[in-house]
C-alpha cells in the first residue's frame, strides 16, 4: 500500500507526535484576523508561542503572511510580512494608515456583483493600490464565497457571492493601526526577501497536495522544494508548516529540519473515515532543542 495521510509517522525515529496545546503558553489573541483567508493558521498560534517567547526580540518574517493569523497571534514588535497577493498587502498597508470603511456595504447578491465589477475596473485602471480598492477588497472578502481570493486568466477577481446569513462588517480598523506601526508589508516572491541573522522565519506556503501533478493554488512540488532549499540557506532560525504528506516530511527531514506532527482541526477522508488532517511543523537553526509541550 502506498503511504497515505492516515499513516503520518513515516519516519518515526525523527518525528514526534504532539497532541495537546501546551497549557503554559495558551493565551488569548488580542486582535483577530480582519479577513477570511484560506489556510489561516490561528489554531497554530499556541503551538508556536513557547518558541516565540524565547525569540521575541527577533524580527518575525512571514514570507506567506496571508490572513495574518500568526503575526496577530504572536504580536511581534518588528515584523516583515509578505504575500505575493498584492490586494491583501494593499489592504494591510491601508490598515497601517488607519483605514475606515466609508463605502456602502450590503450582503446582497446584485450589490456584490456591482462591487466586483468596480474592483476589477480599479485593477484595470492601475488603481489596485488605493484605499478605495482596499475597502472593496475587504467587502468582497467578507461577502464572497468562503473568503476565497481567485482571479481569472485576465486578472479579474471572479469569486461568486457567498450567501452568508449575516455578516458583521468592521467599519473602523483603528485597532490594527498601532499594532502595525513597526511592521513592514511587502508583496514579492518569497525568495526576494532580504533576511537578517536576527530574524525568525515562519513559512506557511500553500499546502502540498499529493498525487496531483498541478496544484490548483499554483504552488507546485518544485515550488515546495524551492522554498525548503531557500529556508535551509538562510542564516537564522526558521519554522515551516505544511500538510504532513510523506514527501513533505522527507523533504524537510533530508534538509536537517526537526519535525513535529500535529493534528490539524480540519478533517480529511481516509478510506471513508473522517480523520484529523496531519500538520507538519519543521524547525531549523534553533540554538537548543525546541520544546513544544
Ligand atoms: C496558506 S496561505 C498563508 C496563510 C497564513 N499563514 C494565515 O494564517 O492566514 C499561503 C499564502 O502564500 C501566498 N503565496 C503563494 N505563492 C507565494 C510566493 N511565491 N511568494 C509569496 N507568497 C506566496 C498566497 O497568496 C497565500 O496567501
Amino acid at each position: 500500500m502506498s503511504p497515505t495521510l492516515c499513516s503520518p509517522l513515516l519516519i518515526p525515529t525523527l518525528t514526534k507526535q504532539v497532541a495537546n496545546i501546551p497549557s503554559s503558553v495558551a493565551k488569548l489573541e488580542r486582535l483577530t484576523p480582519p479577513l477570511k483567508w484560506a489556510g489561516g493558521k490561528r489554531w497554530l498560534v499556541p503551538h508556536l508561542q513557547n518558541t516565540w517567547q524565547k525569540y521575541r526580540n527577533y524580527r518575525l518574517v512571514e514570507p506567506f503572511c496571508g490572513g495574518l493569523a500568526i503575526a496577530l497571534g504572536l504580536q511581534p514588535k518588528h515584523a516583515l510580512l509578505n504575500d505575493i497577493n498584492p490586494h491583501v498587502v494593499n489592504f494591510y498597508k491601508c490598515l497601517q494608515k488607519g483605514l475606515k470603511l466609508d463605502i456602502e456595504v450590503q450582503n446582497e447578491r446584485e450589490f456584490y456583483y456591482v462591487q466586483r465589477v468596480e474592483f476589477n475596473r480599479l485593477i484595470q485602471l492601475g488603481k489596485a493600490n488605493t484605499a478605495k480598492a482596499a475597502q472593496i477588497f475587504y467587502y468582497l472578502n467578507r461577502t464572497g464565497y468562503n473568503g476565497l481570493c481567485r482571479f481569472n486568466r485576465s486578472g479579474g477577481f471572479n469569486v461568486p457571492f457567498g450567501r452568508h446569513k449575516t455578516i458583521n462588517y468592521t467599519e473602523d480598523f483603528g485597532g490594527y493601526k498601532s499594532t502595525f506601526t513597526e511592521w513592514k508589508f511587502m508583496s514579492v516572491d518569497f525568495a526576494k526577501l532580504k533576511i537578517d541573522t536576527n530574524d525568525l522565519i515562519y513559512a506557511d506556503p500553500p499546502y502540498d497536495v499529493e498525487f496531483r501533478q498541478y496544484s490548483k493554488n499554483g504552488f507546485e512540488w518544485s515550488e515546495q522544494e524551492r522554498l525548503a532549499n531557500w529556508l535551509t540557506n538562510q542564516n537564522c532560525p526558521a519554522i515551516a508548516s505544511n500538510q504532513a504528506t510523506p514527501r513533505i516530511l522527507s523533504l524537510y527531514q533530508d534538509l536537517g529540519f526537526q519535525i513535529y506532527i500535529l493534528n490539524a482541526p480540519r478533517r480529511i477522508s481516509c478510506n471513508g473515515d473522517r480523520v484529523p488532517a496531519k500538520e507538519m511543523l519543521a524547525y531549523r537553526g534553533f540554538e537548543k532543542g525546541i520544546e513544544l509541550s
